[in-house]
């Protein structure tokens, strides 16, 4: 079931979803996070950061990372997680895993090595498994309905696995990179089956660019074009707008 708050503002959300999270960590100070990247979970991990919760035995595995950057690229989401959310919470590094964090990530995407990369994703997708699976997934939603880089004709089963990114997402995410070829073709990602298994997904989305999307995820048909319509199919999510990312609902 989703259950859809719709907030004034970014930061309240991220308050939201942060008293979420520390509810969850109180009563398991051994919880299992799936964190999200891009702009939208900043205010969450924010407002984590200015309370007084200890994090040194969370576990957190990351939802995505791209593929061919070199290693402690800024913008490798192991470099965000680790600036944002690691530093910031006290997270153990060690804790804490990004797909691909075995060291494969930062070659070209060709014959051996692709089945390198699948090899990593599967080994991901069991690191997962073996944590106990996630308790709680922070998501945002990309423009086109993506969520992770399970980019539109994703399976709704998919394990965590090798995507190529689309055009769209490329330029979206441009803006952290000094041009749109700098942004890599390729990701680790987890699957839409591997994010229904979180037990409670927590789906944050601001602003008018994500309307449609939130409208097409929350009440849409459930279709593989629209990856976060996968929600509808989770016993447990809770949805954070704001209003104008809640006008087309
Ligand atoms: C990125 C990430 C997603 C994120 C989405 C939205 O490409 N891979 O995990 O949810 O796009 O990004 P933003 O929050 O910056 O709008």
């Amino acid at each position: 079931m989703t259950e859809v708050v719709i907030v004034e503002d970014a930061e309240v959300a991220g308050r939201l979803a942060a008293d979420m999270i520390e509810h969850l960590v109180r009563r398991n100070p051994c919880a299992v996070l799936g964190l999200a990247t891009g702009s939208t979970p900043l205010t969450t991990y924010r407002s984590l950061a200015q309370r007084d919760l200890d994090f040194s035995r969370v576990r957190a595995f990351a939802l995505d990372e791209y593929v061919g950057l070199e290693p402690g690229h800024p913008q490798s989401y192991r470099a965000v997680i680790d600036r944002e959310v690691v530093a910031t919470l006290g997270l153990d590094p060690a804790m804490v895993r990004v797909p691909g964090d075995d060291g494969v990530l930062d070659a070209a995407l060709d014959g051996p090595l692709e089945a390198a990369l699948e090899a990593a994703a599967d080994r991901y997708e069991r690191a997962i498994e073996t944590a106990g699976g996630i308790d709680l997934q922070i998501l945002g939603i990309g423009a086109n309905g993506h969520i992770g880089f399970n980019e539109p004709g994703s399976s709704l089963a998919s394990p965590t696995r090798v995507k190529a990114l689309t055009r769209q997402t490329r330029e979206d995410n441009a803006r952290f990179f000094a041009s749109v070829d700098e942004v890599p073709r390729h990701c680790i990602t987890q699957g839409l089956g591997t994010i229904l298994r979180a037990r409670h997904l927590v789906l944050l989305a601001f602003g008018d660019r994500k309307a449609d999307a939130v409208a097409a995820a929350i009440e849409g048909a459930v279709s593989s074009s629209t990856p976060g319509s996968v929600v509808q199919l989770h016993p447990r999510v809770t949805a954070i707008v704001d209003e104008a990312a809640a006008s087309r609902l």
